[in-house]
Protein backbone atom coordinates (compact mmCIF):
# COMPACT_ATOMS: atom_id res chain seq x y z
CA UNK A 1 0.00 0.00 0.00
CA UNK A 2 1.42 3.24 -0.90
CA UNK A 3 2.52 5.64 2.11
CA UNK A 4 -0.23 7.73 3.78
CA UNK A 5 0.13 11.17 2.70
CA UNK A 6 -1.54 14.72 4.57
CA UNK A 7 -3.16 13.24 7.08
CA UNK A 8 -0.84 13.78 10.16
CA UNK A 9 -3.29 15.13 11.95
CA UNK A 10 -6.23 13.05 11.55
CA UNK A 11 -3.88 10.44 12.17
CA UNK A 12 -2.55 11.76 15.35
CA UNK A 13 -6.01 12.52 16.65
CA UNK A 14 -7.26 9.26 16.85
CA UNK A 15 -4.35 8.04 18.35
CA UNK A 16 -5.57 10.24 20.70
CA UNK A 17 -8.91 8.53 20.84
CA UNK A 18 -7.24 5.33 21.34
CA UNK A 19 -5.36 6.74 24.06
CA UNK A 20 -8.50 7.73 25.78
CA UNK A 21 -10.24 4.67 25.48
CA UNK A 22 -6.97 2.93 26.48
CA UNK A 23 -7.92 5.22 29.72
CA UNK A 24 -11.23 3.63 29.87
CA UNK A 25 -12.87 7.14 28.14
CA UNK A 26 -14.18 5.37 24.96
CA UNK A 27 -15.45 7.06 22.34
CA UNK A 28 -16.95 7.21 18.24
CA UNK A 29 -15.35 8.74 15.34
CA UNK A 30 -17.43 9.36 12.16
CA UNK A 31 -15.04 9.85 9.65
CA UNK A 32 -16.94 11.64 6.43
CA UNK A 33 -16.02 12.61 3.07
CA UNK A 34 -16.69 12.07 -0.34
CA UNK A 35 -15.86 8.93 -1.99
CA UNK A 36 -12.42 8.02 -2.70
CA UNK A 37 -11.39 10.88 -0.16
CA UNK A 38 -9.34 8.62 2.23
CA UNK A 39 -11.74 7.58 4.71
CA UNK A 40 -10.69 3.65 4.38
CA UNK A 41 -7.29 4.46 4.04
CA UNK A 42 -6.88 6.61 7.14
CA UNK A 43 -8.89 3.60 9.30
CA UNK A 44 -6.21 1.31 7.97
CA UNK A 45 -3.78 3.72 9.09
CA UNK A 46 -5.17 3.89 12.22
CA UNK A 47 -5.59 -0.30 12.65
CA UNK A 48 -1.91 -1.00 11.59
CA UNK A 49 -0.74 2.13 14.29
CA UNK A 50 -2.38 0.36 16.95
CA UNK A 51 -2.27 -3.34 15.72
CA UNK A 52 0.61 -4.08 18.42
CA UNK A 53 -1.81 -3.14 21.25
CA UNK A 54 -5.06 -3.40 20.35
CA UNK A 55 -7.65 -5.51 19.27
CA UNK A 56 -8.91 -4.23 15.84
CA UNK A 57 -12.06 -5.82 14.23
CA UNK A 58 -13.39 -4.86 10.82
CA UNK A 59 -17.20 -4.92 9.23
CA UNK A 60 -17.50 -3.12 5.83
CA UNK A 61 -20.62 -2.09 4.14
CA UNK A 62 -21.57 -3.92 1.26
CA UNK A 63 -21.34 -1.51 -1.58
CA UNK A 64 -23.80 -3.15 -4.15
CA UNK A 65 -26.64 -3.05 -2.24
CA UNK A 66 -28.66 -6.43 -1.10
CA UNK A 67 -26.60 -7.20 1.99
CA UNK A 68 -27.92 -9.78 4.79
CA UNK A 69 -29.33 -7.11 7.99
CA UNK A 70 -26.71 -5.52 10.05
CA UNK A 71 -24.40 -6.95 8.08
CA UNK A 72 -21.38 -4.78 9.28
CA UNK A 73 -21.78 -5.99 12.65
CA UNK A 74 -22.24 -9.88 11.51
CA UNK A 75 -18.48 -9.38 10.20
CA UNK A 76 -17.47 -7.86 13.69
CA UNK A 77 -19.56 -11.14 15.44
CA UNK A 78 -18.05 -13.77 12.94
CA UNK A 79 -14.61 -11.60 13.76
CA UNK A 80 -13.93 -12.20 17.67
CA UNK A 81 -14.65 -15.82 19.53
CA UNK A 82 -14.87 -12.91 22.14
CA UNK A 83 -17.72 -11.76 20.78
CA UNK A 84 -19.56 -14.56 20.04
CA UNK A 85 -18.74 -16.66 23.58
CA UNK A 86 -21.01 -13.17 25.16
CA UNK A 87 -23.63 -13.30 22.68
CA UNK A 88 -24.02 -17.21 22.43
CA UNK A 89 -23.50 -17.02 19.00
CA UNK A 90 -24.36 -19.89 16.34
CA UNK A 91 -24.15 -20.60 12.53
CA UNK A 92 -26.20 -22.53 10.77
CA UNK A 93 -25.04 -25.22 7.86
CA UNK A 94 -26.97 -22.95 5.86
CA UNK A 95 -24.80 -19.57 6.93
CA UNK A 96 -27.95 -18.07 8.99
CA UNK A 97 -26.55 -16.71 12.24
CA UNK A 98 -28.68 -16.68 15.30
CA UNK A 99 -27.93 -14.43 18.02
CA UNK A 100 -29.17 -14.74 21.35
CA UNK A 101 -28.87 -12.31 23.56
N1 LIG B 1 -3.95 10.32 2.29
C1 LIG B 1 -3.72 9.37 1.36
N2 LIG B 1 -2.46 9.01 1.06
C2 LIG B 1 -2.24 8.05 0.14
N3 LIG B 1 -3.19 7.37 -0.52
C3 LIG B 1 -4.46 7.68 -0.23
C4 LIG B 1 -4.80 8.68 0.72
N4 LIG B 1 -6.14 8.77 0.82
C5 LIG B 1 -6.61 7.87 -0.05
N5 LIG B 1 -5.62 7.23 -0.68
C6 LIG B 1 -5.80 6.18 -1.69
O1 LIG B 1 -6.87 6.61 -2.53
C7 LIG B 1 -7.72 5.50 -2.83
C8 LIG B 1 -9.14 5.79 -2.33
O2 LIG B 1 -9.12 5.89 -0.90
P1 LIG B 1 -10.22 5.18 0.01
O3 LIG B 1 -10.65 3.88 -0.57
O4 LIG B 1 -9.68 5.17 1.39
O5 LIG B 1 -11.41 6.21 -0.11
P2 LIG B 1 -12.80 6.22 0.62
O6 LIG B 1 -13.02 7.61 1.13
O7 LIG B 1 -12.87 5.13 1.63
O8 LIG B 1 -13.81 5.93 -0.58
P3 LIG B 1 -15.30 5.36 -0.55
O9 LIG B 1 -16.19 6.50 -0.12
O10 LIG B 1 -15.56 4.97 -1.98
O11 LIG B 1 -15.34 4.20 0.41
C9 LIG B 1 -7.08 4.28 -2.20
O12 LIG B 1 -6.26 3.64 -3.15
C10 LIG B 1 -6.24 4.87 -1.09
O13 LIG B 1 -5.15 4.02 -0.74
MG1 LIG C 1 -14.12 3.45 1.82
Amino acid sequence: MAPLVAREREVEELLGGLEHARAGRGRLYVVVGEPGIGKTRLAHELATQAASSARILWGLCWEAGGAPPYWPWIQVLRDDNTFARWFDLEEDGDGTLSVTL
